[in-house]
């Protein structure tokens, strides 16, 4: 019988090492969490409380409209003037399952099977795993300390023919690096002369250290499709909600698309996020706590013997060059979880040419116990 070729996705890794992982501690190891880019907080307190409300009231929570409840869409539309001094208008926002069910929706209006649509390496793995399922191919350009790890405008000069669509993220997983304003918006620009749909996915915005300032690409492109969620900053991944900005030219396209495949974004979740949005004291708390652990792994990691570190400015990752310790990160993970009790991510889930060489640690876990990694890394290297 006929497979698909959507049954050649190749695996989202980490989420096998979290398999891993979740059966060393169910030995009673205590293991220190650094594999997944899951806040170990929940929806904040005031978001918690609107649901529970929702849901006392018996509202009926039914299908809403494929875009996203309107209350949302003009809230989502609201912070893009109080976050960037930016005026978008709330009929191009759609809400979306998450930042991931944003992705096929962009790519299906915007691109056609063939299409070749370039990112860097190392990436989020499913925008190309998603891309290669829907007939579209990635075309990957290598980056690395010299560009931060971003895609520099001489890289896209270089691509013949040119791509259909560029996906940049700033800041990005897994190097948590960003584009400056002045790089995403020649990046933009290049995107509009060349007739190359831009696709910026600003997830970790609100999650930056103030090396670099956040800017949406909505500020630099009509064309640009930008994608966001509520799982990072607003803390909230297992609700599933997300959104785009998108052009106008793709809202109804968007909206079709959507009313077929998800009819709509969960109802709950959507009255659950649109009150996450008044709750930045409890989110800027967490802020604070990825803060802590990101200057205690910055100060510790080198003794443990992990000097190479990309320089983030965002996001809650560090990604980091093992060269010196390993040339199979795969297996350096899976001894470091069953030896140290520590789960990390090899590299090869984000760089199929490189990966063997980088582990991404993420830091969104536990205070306590990212200020525990290093010492516990120096001992077992020691
Ligand atoms: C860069 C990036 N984009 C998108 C996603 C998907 O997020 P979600 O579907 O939870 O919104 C993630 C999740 O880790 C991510 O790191």
């Amino acid at each position: 019988m006929k497979v698909g070729r959507g049954a050649e996705a190749p695996p989202f890794l980490v989420m096998d090492v979290i398999t891993a992982a979740n059966a060393r501690a169910a030995t009673g190891a205590h293991v220190l969490r650094m594999e997944v880019g899951q806040p170990a907080t929940g929806a904040p307190t005031g978001a918690v409380h609107a649901a529970v409300r929702a849901l006392q009231a018996r509202a009926p929570m039914g299908y809403t409209e494929a875009l996203g409840i309107p209350s949302l869409r003009a809230r989502i539309a609201r912070h893009y003037a109080e976050h960037y001094g930016l005026a978008v208008d709330a009929g191009r926002i759609a809400v979306t399952v998450g930042a991931s069910g944003a992705f096929p929706l962009a790519f299906l209006a915007a691109f056609d099977v063939g299409d070749r649509i370039a990112m860097a390496a190392p990436f989020y793995p499913p925008y190309a795993n998603i891309l290669t399922g829907l007939g579209m191919q990635p075309v990957l350009l290598e980056c690395g300390p010299q560009t931060r790890f971003q895609p520099s405008i001489a890289m896209l000069e270089a691509l013949d023919p040119r791509p259909a669509g560029l996906v940049v993220a700033s800041p990005c997983n897994p190097a948590g690096t960003m584009l400056s304003p002045a790089e995403l918006q020649a990046i933009s620009n290049w995107c509009d002369r060349n007739g190359v749909r831009l696709i910026s996915d600003e997830i970790y915005h609100g999650l930056t250290w103030g090396t670099v300032p956040e800017s949406s690409a909505a500020a630099f492109s009509d064309s640009a499709i930008v994608v966001n969620s509520f799982s990072k900053y607003w803390s909230m991944t297992g609700w599933r909600v997300g959104w785009m900005v998108l052009p106008r030219d793709l809202v109804r396209p968007v909206e079709c698309l959507a009313q077929n495949m998800f009819i709509s974004p969960p109802h709950i979740a959507q009255l659950t996020a649109e009150a996450a949005m008044d709750c930045s004291m409890e989110l800027e708390a967490n802020k604070a706590r990825y803060a802590e652990s990101r200057a205690a792994l910055l100060a510790g990691l080198p003794a443990a013997g992990f000097t190479r570190i990309a320089e983030a400015d965002g996001a809650f990752y560090l990604w980091c060059d093992v060269s010196a310790l390993t040339n199979d990160s795969t297996e350096f993970a899976a001894r470091m979880l069953a030896e140290a009790d520590i789960a990390a991510t090899p590299g090869a889930d984000f760089d199929r040419m490189r990966g063997a060489r980088f582990m991404r640690f993420s830091y969104c876990g536990a205070v306590e116990d990212m200020c525990a990694a290093p010492e516990r890394l120096r001992r077992w290297l020691g």
